[in-house]
């Protein structure tokens, strides 16, 4: 099984802990975030309690549509999405 992925030159599908897909194509940059004040563990979960990462928040788009909903920031798709 792990064999098959490393001979197509694929990444194993857990290894990803945070990233998008590129058919995705998301845009996302933390600092319109920092300079809101959102906290690292409100995207991340406590990160600094965790000895391996671990993708404890999943990035879906409802996660970044409804915390832009409560906060005001835009839910334009082009905001998000190119
Ligand atoms: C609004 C949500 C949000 C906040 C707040 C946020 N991040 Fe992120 N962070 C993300 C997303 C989404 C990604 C993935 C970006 C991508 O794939 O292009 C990411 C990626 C990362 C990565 C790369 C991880 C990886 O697996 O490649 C690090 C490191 C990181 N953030 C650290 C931080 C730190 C430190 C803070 C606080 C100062 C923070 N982030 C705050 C959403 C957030
Ligand atoms: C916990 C709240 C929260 C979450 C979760 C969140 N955002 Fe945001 N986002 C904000 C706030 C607050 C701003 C700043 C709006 C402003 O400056 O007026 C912002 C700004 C942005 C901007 C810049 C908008 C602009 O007008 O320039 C982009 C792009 C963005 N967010 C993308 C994302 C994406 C993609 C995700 C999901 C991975 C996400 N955000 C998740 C709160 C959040
Ligand atoms: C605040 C950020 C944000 C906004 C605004 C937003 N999206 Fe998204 N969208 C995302 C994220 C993040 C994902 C990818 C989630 C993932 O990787 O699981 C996504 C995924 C998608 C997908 C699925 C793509 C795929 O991976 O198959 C579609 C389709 C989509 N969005 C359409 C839209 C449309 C249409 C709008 C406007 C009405 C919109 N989005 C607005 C963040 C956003």
């Amino acid at each position: 099984m792990i064999r098959d992925y490393a001979k197509r030159g694929e990444d194993l599908p857990w290894q990803r802990v945070y990233g998008f897909l590129d058919e995705s194509h998301i845009r996302f940059n933390h600092a319109p975030h920092i300079r809101a004040k959102v906290d690292c563990a409100t995207c991340h979960g406590d990160v600094a309690s965790m000895t391996v990462a671990e993708r404890v928040v999943n990035h879906t788009m409802g996660f970044c549509i409804e915390c832009h909903k409560t906060k005001q920031a835009s839910n334009d798709c082009l905001v998000c999405h190119f």
